[in-house]
Order: structure tokens, then C-alpha cells, then sequence
């Protein structure tokens, strides 16, 4: 556990180091849970975009895309529930004036005992050595059994107080944490507030204060966006059910525990396609969906294994199905996707809230109803967490040398191709210059003249570079380079103008695409 701690942390330096993540507003010394992307950073994370945006909009006849504005009338949120419902549960401890999510400072308990029950573990192997069963020590150990029994208690009462009628019992939740005598990490204390309900959205003041202002809020998801839109997409693009509406945009929340880097934060990019059906046929879209993802996630070819769904036992008022894509993150399997049958509830509210008809004329069967709604959800940038983990690696080389290396799907990586002069003499330079004059058109490439040839690779294999071409003199003489493989580190002796040819296929997201038929 603690070696992936480390590894976590050394990929969050990475992310810095090499141009893809910096905190916002660093020389201010950031600003909680909001993150800049760097040069690398913004061309990752356009392909990824890139990526997920082709394939629902140009590998479906049926779905189209929109970029529906951040601000949206404020009765959007009422109807859509986030006005009321939008909430976590909050705590704080009244001596070091901090304020936690009571169900995380809950959740993290749960892990304390997962954590002394590994020690014991990890303390018996040591003392037994080679006559260490560990199933057998798990299954009788009484200090084990006892630390699992106090976990599994505390599962059992914290999922009661989650799942109460009417919504969380706030006040179970203190009682559990006074029970299980948690206490603030920042100042020793058990001294609580009741736990009490924190809406999730930003708000903001719209219009000169002389005029009147009126109270608007940051998305909180972009999905709402689609729905308000639905009848003004139907109609101008004269689609029939089923189809999709799909949106990328930034969406905001008010996170009160933010942390394991750009997994939780407060401003983040989602990716959502809102897919309208015949009310009855929702479930067999449903599942459709969720095969279809989870191909699309395993196409990148991180391995089956590191992906699963968690189908979701309790289900908000408005879903009648909803699942997560998760993925093995260094911190274990956490959510990057979410896909819910959302019936027709969000339709159906703006419906009543904007006192207008919302419907789907059924040719077929000569009658209007209110389109079913199955969503995919995606976050950017927790796929972007999730190809950086997976990516990461430091190798050790023969002669005891080592590398760090991103082994970033081609078609994902921010620079394609590097190009290296050999010496700054001798028209090196100006031939390498003419080999990306003539590929920058294709996919997305870099001049590197400093350092040592074995300096520069090791740069490009730490942004993932899957490509790199060195000129040298007999270049000069029959137009041969080079090209070295970022995985294999293999090198050969191509022509030059096959290098386009290699290399474009492999780059690109088409490649991607294809595979998705
Ligand atoms: N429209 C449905 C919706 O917003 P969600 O499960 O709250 O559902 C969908 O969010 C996805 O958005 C998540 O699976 C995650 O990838 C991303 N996401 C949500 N909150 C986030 C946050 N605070 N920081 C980064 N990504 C977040």
C-alpha cells in the first residue's frame, strides 16, 4: 500500500515536472483542488477528448453534439433536484476549525481497520517465515477476527444511516463518530459539530447590482445543458428515437474534501452523451451502453483486469439502473464512469418547471410520449488520471541504468514524433527541420537539438513520446534515419520519406476508432 502511496506521489511530480499538471495559480502557491493543464497536459487530454467526442459522434449516425452555455436559468437546478438534493454531509471540529465530510472521516475508519489488519498480517509472515499460511491466519487469528468484526459493525451501521428513509440520518452519523471516537487529524480533538447538510454548487451573482441581480449558479454537470436543449436538437435535426446528445464542458463543484491530486476537484471537464429511448426499452439500452463503454475504455489496452463495473444496489429516486466503470488506480478501483438510467425524470421535471411540453411525437405508433434517458458519464480528467498511472513506469536497463517512461497509447500521446539533429553542424539541423516541415501537417512533432542523443530520449520517453528519428551524416547521404521505438527501444535504418507512412497509422486516433466497430 504504502509503495503505491509512493508511486501516486511520484507520478503527481511527474505530471509537474513534465508540462502535463500543474496546481492552479502556482507561483500563489495553488488554489485547492484546481489544477492547470501544461503543454503535454492540454495535448493529452484534446486527444482523449478527441477520442471519446468521434467516437459517439462520428462512429453514430444517431448522436449528435452540443456546447450548451455554463450559466443556465437558475430553475434548471431547481428542477433538476441539485437545488435541494445537491448535498454532502458536513462536520467540524470546533478546535482546529476544519470541516470534513462526516461520511468520508467514516469511510477512512473503515480503512483504519482494513490497515491494522494487514499489519498483523505482514507481522505474522515475518515471524513464520516459509510456514506462514496466511488464509488459515486470517480465518483464526483472534485480533484479526476482532478487527474485522469491528469493521464489518461499522459497515453495517454506516450503510443504514447512508440508505435511511427520507435520505442520510445526520444524526446517526455523529453518533457513529463519537462512537467509533474518531478525531480531527489536524487537532487531536473529539469536539464536533452536528453533522449537517452542505450544498455542492457554486453560485454567483448575474447582472449589475443597479438592475437587480439574480442568483446563478456554475454547472454542476453538464447534462442538464442536454436536456434543456433536447426539443431544439429533436426538431432542428428532425431526429427520431432513438438518438443521443453528447456534450464535453466544464462543470463545478464545491468538493469539501478534495484530494488525491485531479481525481476529486472543484473545476473539472465531463464528457456526457444523454441517449433518448422508447420508454420500456431502457434497460436493453442500458446494457448496450454499458457494453459499449467498457469496450471503449478496454480498447486503450491497459488490461481487462484493470477494469470492473459496480452496479449500484441503492438507486437515486429518478434511476431505475446505474452502474460505475471503475479502474485500478494506484489507490485502488475508484469511479471514472458512471452510466445510469435516468427513466424520464429530468425531462419530465423541466417539463413542469417550464410549464411546456416536452415529448417525442411516435410516429410508428401515433402518439407522444417522454423519452427515457440513458447518460454516460465520463470525466477527463480522471481518464487522464487514470492513462497516467497506468503509464508510468521506471524501468531498469541493462547495466543498471534506469528510465522513467510514459507508455502512453500512441494515439493518445501529446508529441508523436521527436526529431533529433545528431551534431548542430554540418546541415543536420536543417535536414531535421525538413523531415517535421514535412510531417507537421499529419501528427504532432518535435525539434530537439540539446544534450546527447541518449539525453533527448530519455525526455521524450518521459512525455510518452512513441517516436524518435536522429539524422546524422549518412542521412546527408542517402536519406536514411534512425527511428526508435519508445516501448522496445529497437532502432532502425528507414528512409525518410517511409517515415510517414510507419508512423501516421499508429498515431492516430482513427486506429482508435476502428477498433470499436
Ligand atoms: N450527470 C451525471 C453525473 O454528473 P457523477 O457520477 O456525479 O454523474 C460523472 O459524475 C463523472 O464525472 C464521474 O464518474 C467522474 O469521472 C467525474 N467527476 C465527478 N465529480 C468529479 C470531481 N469532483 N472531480 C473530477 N471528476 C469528477
Amino acid at each position: 500500500m504504502a509503495q503505491q502511496e509512493d508511486v501516486f506521489k511520484k507520478i503527481v511530480s511527474h505530471c509537474k515536472e513534465y508540462g502535463f499538471v500543474f496546481p492552479s495559480s502556482d507561483i500563489y502557491d495553488g488554489l485547492g483542488a484546481v489544477y492547470d493543464y501544461g503543454q503535454n497536459g492540454v495535448e493529452l487530454k484534446n486527444n482523449i477528448k478527441k477520442y471519446w467526442w468521434e467516437s459517439m459522434v462520428l462512429l453514430h449516425e444517431n448522436i449528435v453534439g452540443i456546447d450548451a452555455a455554463i450559466f443556465m436559468h437558475p430553475t434548471t437546478w431547481k428542477a433538476s433536484g441539485h437545488v435541494d438534493a445537491f448535498n454532502d454531509p458536513l462536520i467540524d471540529n470546533r478546535d482546529s476549525k476544519k470541516r470534513y465530510r462526516a461520511d468520508v472521516l467514516i469511510e477512512d475508519k473503515m480503512a483504519k481497520y482494513d490497515e491494522q489488519i494487514e499489519k498483523e498480517v505482514a507481522k505474522a509472515a515475518k515471524r513464520f517465515k516459509e510456514n506462514f499460511d496466511e488464509a488459515q491466519y486470517r480465518a483464526t487469528s483472534p485480533k484479526v477476527q476482532e478487527l474485522a468484526e469491528k469493521r464489518d459493525a461499522l459497515h453495517k451501521r454506516f450503510q443504514e444511516v447512508m440508505n435511511a428513509e427520507g435520505g442520510i440520518d445526520l444524526a446517526g452519523m455523529k453518533q457513529i463518530i463519537e462512537d467509533e471516537e474518531i478525531v480531527c487529524p489536524i487537532s487531536g480533538t473529539r469536539n464536533w459539530t452536528d453533522v449537517r447538510q452542505f450544498n455542492l454548487m457554486f453560485s454567483t451573482e448575474m447582472g449589475a447590482a443597479a438592475e437587480g441581480t439574480s442568483k446563478v449558479y456554475l454547472r454542476p454537470e453538464t447534462a442538464q445543458g442536454i436536456f434543456v436543449n433536447y426539443l431544439n436538437v429533436q426538431k432542428t435535426g428532425r431526429m427520431k428515437l432513438p438518438f443521443g446528445i453528447a456534450q464535453i464542458g466544464k462543470a463545478f463543484r464545491n468538493e469539501i474534501v478534495a484530494r488525491q491530486f485531479i481525481f476529486r476537484m472543484r473545476e473539472f471537464e465531463q464528457m456526457e452523451m444523454q441517449f433518448f429511448v422508447k420508454p420500456g426499452t431502457e434497460l436493453d439500452w442500458f446494457q448496450k451502453w454499458k457494453e459499449t463503454r467498457m469496450k471503449w475504455h478496454q480498447n486503450l489496452g491497459f488490461g481487462a483486469e484493470n477494469y470492473r463495473f459496480h452496479d449500484h444496489d441503492k438507486l437515486a429516486h429518478y434511476a431505475n439502473a446505474a452502474t460505475d466503470i471503475e479502474f485500478h488506480m494506484p489507490f485502488g478501483f475508484k469511479e471514472v464512469e458512471g452510466i445510469h438510467s435516468r427513466t424520464n425524470f429530468d425531462l419530465s421535471q423541466h417539463a413542469k418547471y417550464c410549464g411546456k411540453k416536452i415529448e417525442y411525437f411516435d410516429p410508428e405508433m401515433n402518439q407522444s410520449y417522454v423519452p427515457y434517458v440513458i447518460e454516460t458519464s465520463i470525466g477527463v480528467d480522471r481518464m487522464f488520471l487514470s492513462i497516467m498511472c497506468h503509464s508510468y513506469e521506471e524501468q531498469q536497463l541493462e547495466g543498471g541504468q534506469t528510465r522513467t517512461v510514459l507508455h502512453l497509447p500512441a494515439a493518445l500521446a501529446p508529441v508523436k514524433l521527436a526529431v533529433f539533429p545528431l551534431t548542430k553542424k554540418d546541415g543536420m539541423p536543417e535536414k531535421a527541420m525538413e523531415i517535421i516541415n514535412d510531417l507537421r501537417f499529419h501528427f504532432n512533432c518535435k525539434y530537439e537539438e540539446k544534450d546527447q542523443i541518449g539525453k533527448r530520449y530519455r525526455r521524450m520517453d518521459a512525455i510518452g513520446c512513441p517516436y524518435c528519428v536522429t539524422v546524422d551524416q549518412q542521412t546527408l547521404e542517402d536519406n536514411t534515419v534512425t527511428l526508435r521505438d519508445r516501448d522496445t527501444m529497437e532502432q532502425r535504418r528507414v528512409n525518410i520519406a517511409d517515415l510517414r507512412g510507419i508512423i501516421e497509422d499508429k498515431v492516430s486516433i482513427t486506429s482508435l476508432l476502428k477498433n470499436l466497430l
